[in-house]
């Protein structure tokens, strides 16, 4: 229904608590590992969308060594992210750079494989920009991109990529990617929308620390109001939705 987000379960849904940073960044490497292989195999390509913050440090970092390193044919991999600050690439809040420092320059990742979302750019312009991209790259899905793996962080909040409580982009159902004014901020910032989230066909939630554990038991826990926090609308109806959470953020559960 138009405007109505889908109340669609995920095809597969599984919650693991792994004792601390480090496992968890094992865990979330070992799954982007099997993602890819799943998706070279099926497809030739593995298209990845990399969530921001500093949680996926560790994992990016992780995936530069061996077993990962050797073992991933980094190739044939097309790497996207979940949201963009609107900030130029080499500002120290960019997610892009983060990703780059952390994981693509380490590995050599060729520039025709990475799509990043402009944030030097206007914002609107920026978003529309990023959907033309996605246009481009999954024609096959007949428009609604269907990304083999999609990794999000989760705000103390509850928000996701850049899909903050209360603002405009959460109702967005028409658009692949929206400029979002997140008045908390006092900044724009640009996210992938529900509907391209919720069509992967796997999606790997990552939480680390205990100012995430509130956000966590509520949405787990469907505690009342939990539908509130964005995080809780990420069901992708034909896809697995995995959290990964290590003991501090699972600590309420
Ligand atoms: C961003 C992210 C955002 C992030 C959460 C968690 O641009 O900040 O995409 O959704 O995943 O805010 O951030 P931390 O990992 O830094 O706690």
């Amino acid at each position: 229904m138009e405007g109505e987000l889908p109340e669609s379960s995920p095809a597969s849904f599984e919650v693991r608590v792994l004792p601390d940073p480090e496992a968890l960044a094992e865990e979330a490497a070992r799954e982007f590992a099997a993602a890819a292989a799943e998706g070279i195999a099926a497809r030739g390509v593995f298209r990845v969308v990399l969530s921001g913050g500093s949680t996926p440090r560790a994992l990016y970092r992780r995936l530069t060594q061996q077993p990962y390193r050797d073992s991933i044919d980094w190739r044939r991999i097309h790497f996207f992210w979940t949201d963009e600050r609107c900030v130029p690439p080499e500002h120290e809040r960019s997610n892009y750079r983060m990703a780059k420092e952390t994981l693509l320059a380490p590995l050599q990742v060729p520039g025709e494989n990475v799509f990043r979302m402009r944030g030097e750019e206007e914002p609107r312009q920026a978003a529309a920009e990023y959907a033309e991209i996605l246009k481009a790259e999954f024609v096959s899905d007949r428009g609604m991109p269907r990304f083999d793996l999609v990794f999000l962080g989760l705000g103390s909040d509850g928000h996701t990529a850049s899909l903050f409580p209360g603002t405009k982009a959460l109702g967005e159902t028409k658009s692949r990617v929206a400029a979002n004014y997140v008045a908390q901020l006092r900044e724009w910032r640009l996210t992938l929308t529900y509907p391209v989230v919720n069509a992967a066909r796997h999606v790997v939630c990552l939480a680390s620390g205990e100012e995430k554990s509130g956000a966590v038991a509520k949405i787990l826990k469907k505690e009342r109001g939990y539908r509130q926090l964005p995080a809780s609308l990420v069901r992708p109806g034909t896809g697995s939705l995995l959290w990964l959470l290590d003991h501090a953020a699972a600590a309420l559960l």
